[in-house]
């Protein structure tokens, strides 16, 4: 049986345009591989720990092979149990909106607690090696403008560019991307257009995912 997660990186449930289409991809999904199980995770509604004074405190003393007091045992005991339910999956879907050319904070605050030594990542003789290898992943990112490859914009699309070098770091090798856009530049029937594309692209997608 399958394990798929499904991280919603929007707050704009019911209005967001990337959220829209990882349903439509979720709802394909589902008709193709029923018997697989499906996690949903709104990272503006979940509980993720913040990634502050005793989880770094508690992140140096385990590089260092220093003894920890009961606080920072705490704070890491949150941030394992955070990196434990997104290990569980076998198979991922981000909807992730652009937010001042990057992702939302939230994802980056998710980031930060999942990123860790000896849990996604390890250190060896040839450099960095990921540890979350073998699953599949796609990735629908909304943004209101337009940053095709090869236009000037695309300098300016750090959302992507990020989110892939962080899943790739961790081990993801089959990253498949879905845009929607303009969701905004353009106004709502170049909007409309664009979403209806996605989720075409996204239900093909899901079949056999
Ligand atoms: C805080 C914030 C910052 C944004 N920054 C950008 C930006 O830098 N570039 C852009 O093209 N759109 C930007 N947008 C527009 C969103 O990318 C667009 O509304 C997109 O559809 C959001 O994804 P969602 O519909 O899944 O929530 C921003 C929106 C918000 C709320």
């Amino acid at each position: 049986m399958g394990h798929l997660l499904y991280i919603q990186a929007s707050p704009r449930v019911g209005r967001s345009h990337s959220i829209v289409v990882a349903d439509a991809f979720i709802d394909a999904y589902r008709q193709s591989q029923p018997g697989d199980l499906v996690r949903t995770i709104n990272i503006f509604k979940a509980r993720i720990p913040a990634f502050d004074g005793p989880a770094l405190q508690a992140k140096y003393d385990i590089l260092h092979g220093r003894s920890r007091d009961p606080a920072t045992v705490k704070a890491w005991g949150r941030i394992e149990s955070v990196i434990g339910q997104f290990k569980w999956a076998d198979k991922y879907v981000f909807a992730v909106p652009m937010w001042n050319f990057g992702i939302p904070y939230r994802l980056k605050q998710y980031l930060d607690v999942i990123i860790q030594p000896g849990y996604t990542f390890t250190v060896t003789d040839n450099g960095y090696q990921g540890l979350v290898t073998g699953r599949p992943a796609v990735v629908i990112y909304a943004r209101g403008g337009r940053y095709q490859a090869g236009s000037a914009a695309e300098a300016y699309d750090l959302q992507s560019r990020y989110l892939e070098l962080a899943l790739r770091f961790i081990g993801f090798s089959q990253i498949h991307s879905i845009f929607v856009e303009p969701t905004l530049a353009s106004g709502p029937e170049a909007a409309k257009a664009a979403q209806e594309q996605a989720i075409a692209e996204a239900r093909q997608l899901a079949v056999g995912f």
